[in-house]
């Protein structure tokens, strides 16, 4: 089975950019995987609360010591968790908004890097305090991104500008996920000629998975 995780950032609907990209890629999977699951997470319809400091205190206590108070804070982190781990591959679409993640994507992040269901503590070599990743089984994921402006793409001349990239590899490296691959569609030239573009990547991409 390639049950698919398909998460979508923009707040905007069909003029979407982002969006597109991404469905793009869903209907080109369940073309490859006909028998696939695919959960759609849309954080336009699913509007994620902020960290808070009642949800800090039951996410650092262990799950079997908590309040029923404590296990309603947590329990959309968990569904989102569960989401992440029962998927066997992830397509993520979504913006850069000032310079970085939309705080959309921030808070889903927040949610996922859970620990006892994604990452956890152990100790290194020298015997420090080390986090550890959970998530080690293979799950690739796709990463579609638009910007305003041009040249964000690694390589381009405003890469350094582009948070998301280095952010998104961060966090989920940090769980244990390393495959991560991205297609950019930026600026307002030729948007058309960029999707196209972008589409054809997607479907090598997925050629190549199929054929591995
Ligand atoms: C609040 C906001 C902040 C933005 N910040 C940036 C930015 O820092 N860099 C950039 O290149 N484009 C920026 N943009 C432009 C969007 O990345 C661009 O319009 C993108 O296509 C939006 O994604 P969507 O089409 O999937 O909704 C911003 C747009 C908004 C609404």
């Amino acid at each position: 089975m390639k049950d698919l995780l398909h998460l979508i950032v923009s707040p905007r609907a069909g003029r979407s950019h982002s969006r597109q990209l991404s469905n793009h890629f869903v209907s080109q999977w369940t073309t490859r995987f006909p028998d696939c699951r695919i959960v759609t997470r849309d954080l336009r319809e699913t509007i994620l609360p902020h960290v808070t400091e009642p949800w800090i205190a039951a996410n650092f206590t262990a799950r079997e010591e908590r309040s029923p108070a404590m296990h309603d804070e947590m329990r959309l982190a968990n569904q989102l968790a569960d989401e992440l781990i029962a998927a066997d591959a992830l397509v993520i679409s979504t913006p850069i908004y000032n310079f970085g993640l939309p705080s959309a994507l921030a808070a889903w992040l927040a949610h996922i890097i859970l620990p006892g269901r994604t990452v956890t503590t152990g100790r290194d070599d020298a015997g420090e305090d080390v986090y550890m990743p959970l998530l080690n089984a293979p799950k690739p994921i796709w990463v579609c991104v638009t910007a305003g402006a041009l040249g964000q793409e690694p390589g381009g001349p405003l890469f350094s500008k582009n948070g998301v990239e280095p952010q998104l590899r961060n966090a989920f490296n940090f769980i244990g996920l390393h495959d991560l691959q991205f297609f950019y569609v930026a600026g307002r030239r030729a948007l058309d000629a960029q999707k196209s573009r972008a589409r054809d990547a997607i479907d090598t991409s997925i050629a190549a998975f199929f054929d591995q």
